[in-house]
């Protein structure tokens, strides 16, 4: 590390500087010198700058006031994040498993992927704290409990893929995850009830822009091609695509593992947080970050797809 990136990193750190993510992480290590030790001083920070408790949110729902809406929004919520462990210990042992085979071929992609595996242990806490204020509430609301059988089920790990690949399906989840609670944020009353799924959403955009930083510090490498990003989110996009969520006619059928969202419930309510559209969007917004190519519609992420592959 460069004496200056020193200075400013340590200056960060005890000026009480805002924690943020590192946006541009590939010239941070290659051209400002940063080490992973300031990365991880960053994702530190940042991790514990966003820290809040389960048990204080919990204790602000007024249970009696909640809807049957209510109460089927926070059970299938609790089912999407039983998923995210396996995910994140995935990730993990992705990420070591290519800071590895990079290590002496390209030492700067090792030290992404190494940022990338030590993210994940933020990432796999925040998670925890997902997963079991929505799976409390709809055990404190009655709803039918999860069985250790289910439980171990929605553990199962998801099959490895390309490094970028899995960061923009990452990148895509958190996307997802983000605008169904935002959605229904809108349509929940109780003001307890409003700011966990107000927190978690924040939470999901957090982890998308993390997603989002190690695909392009990826890309920007020269080491990974853009085509594989437009690869994985022309498979959401296209029609009946993973996009379509639980309104898809045909779904999945993995035999690995869950993914909740294809299965959501609606116990009789007509209410389904997809919001297609803005999902569009924020993913051709994240693909303009990892890639720098600008996109504005599935049409176009589809034409650009096609026009890479022949690069
Ligand atoms: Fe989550
Ligand atoms: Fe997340």
């Amino acid at each position: 590390m460069t004496a200056p990136a020193r200075t400013a990193a340590r200056d960060a750190g005890r000026t009480g500087a805002q924690p943020a993510i590192i946006t541009d992480l590939y010239a941070a290590l290659t051209e400002r010198g940063m080490s992973l030790v300031d990365v991880t001083w960053e994702q530190h920070r940042l991790h514990e700058s966003r820290r809040w408790s389960v048990v204080d949110m919990l204790s602000a729902v007024d249970l009696d006031s909640l809807t049957a809406r209510d109460r089927i929004l926070v059970w299938n919520a609790g089912r999407a994040e039983l998923t995210t462990k396996p995910g994140a210990d995935r990730l993990e042992r992705q990420a070591e498993a290519e800071c590895r085979r990079w290590g002496s071929v390209n030492p700067s992609v090792a030290a992404v992927m190494e940022a990338c595996g030590t993210w994940s242990r933020y990432w796999n806490e925040e998670e925890a704290h997902h997963e079991t204020v929505f799976i409390q509430l709809a055990q404190a609301t009655g709803m039918e409990p999860i069985s250790d059988e289910t439980f171990i089920q929605f553990r199962q790990v998801f099959p490895d893929d390309d490094m970028l690949r899995t960061l923009v399906l990452l990148a895509i989840s958190e996307i997802t995850a983000a605008v169904n609670y935002g959605q229904c944020q809108h349509v929940v009353e109780d003001a307890g009830l409003r700011r966990i799924f107000k927190q978690v959403a924040a939470d999901e955009i957090q982890h998308r822009n993390y997603f989002v930083s190690f695909a392009k510090a990826l890309v920007d490498s020269g080491e990974y091609h853009p085509k594989d990003a437009f690869a994985v989110a022309h498979l959401f996009l296209r029609e009946d695509g993973e996009l379509q969520g639980s309104t898809r006619e045909q779904r999945e059928n993995r035999g690995t593992h869950v993914n909740w969202w294809d299965h959501l419930e609606t116990g009789g309510s007509d209410f389904r947080p997809e919001a297609i559209e803005k999902k569009e969007q924020l993913i051709c917004g994240a693909l303009k970050k990892i890639t720098g190519i600008a996109v504005g519609s599935r049409d176009e992420v589809e034409d650009t797809w096609m026009d890479l592959l022949d690069t």
